[in-house]
């Protein structure tokens, strides 16, 4: 299981510290949301400031593009410290080459989905990427409801992952919290991005480590409870 904090909801204030916050959190991963104005009615942050945090954390760098240009972009979040990109399938025919593009600069591949997009398209994919990001919200702004219609998408991509050849993580992205992550990982997610549920939280470990507990228990096995038949009776000397 994968936590990953979306520093869309951190304090822009003071990022810096925020960075520091994540490291002590234990969470596994730095969600990075970049909004273009174009393909979502919302800006956030560029490479610039995506370089400028590298030097202080050695965590891993989970850059999701919602922009409907990448092609530009890809050197340039490679270079400033990306170690996964994503882009969206809904792109159409440049998918193909935007993935492979971001497999040529050394990273790791990511391939989102919004809700209303069928999860078809993405099929044809499965075998060149690392992580499908299962969009749990309309991009574009964090605080947001999580859409319940998207759970049978997890459920559809982790039976693929289960009969295909292909390993690939599943990420849900949007109004993540203790109760949907649980249903997320019922359904088969394994990575979590939260904003509001994590960054947006005054305490950043505590609340990674309540979103890693229900997850935990969400997918725990059933706990066996001993028949009658074998309860061991007490002894004597213990009545
Ligand atoms: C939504 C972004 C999300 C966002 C999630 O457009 O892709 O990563 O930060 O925020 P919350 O967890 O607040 O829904
Ligand atoms: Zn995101």
């Amino acid at each position: 299981m994968i936590i990953a904090p979306s520093l869309l909801a951190a304090n822009y204030g003071r990022l810096a510290r925020e960075v520091t916050r994540h490291k002590v959190s234990g969470a596994e991963w730095l969600h990075l949301d970049i909004m273009d104005g174009h393909f979502v009615p919302n800006l956030s942050f560029g490479p610039g400031i995506v370089k400028a945090l590298r030097p202080l954390t050695r965590t891993f760098f989970d850059v999701h593009l919602m922009c409907s240009k990448p092609e530009v972009l890809l050197p340039l979040f490679a270079d400033a410290g990306a170690d996964q990109i994503t882009v969206h399938v809904e792109l159409g025919d440049r998918v193909s080459h935007l993935l492979w593009k971001i497999r040529s600069l050394g990273l790791k591949v990511g391939l989102a989905i919004n809700p209303p997009t069928q999860l078809a398209t993405v099929r044809p994919f499965l075998s060149r990427i690392d992580t499908l990001l299962i969009m749990t919200v309309n991009p574009g702004f964090g605080g947001q409801e999580f859409i319940e219609e998207c759970l049978p998408k997890i459920q559809q991509a982790h039976a693929w992952r289960l009969t295909g050849a292909h390993a690939f993580h599943i990420e849900v992205d949007g109004g993540i919290n203790e109760h949907t992550a649980a249903d997320c990982a019922r359904a088969g997610a394994d990575v979590f991005v939260a904003g509001t549920a994590l960054f947006g939280r005054p305490n950043l470990k505590a609340a990674v480590a309540k979103l890693r507990r229900a997850v935990h228990q969400a997918v725990a096995p059933a706990p066996v409870r001993p028949s009658r038949a074998h309860k061991p009776g007490k002894l004597p000397s213990q009545r």
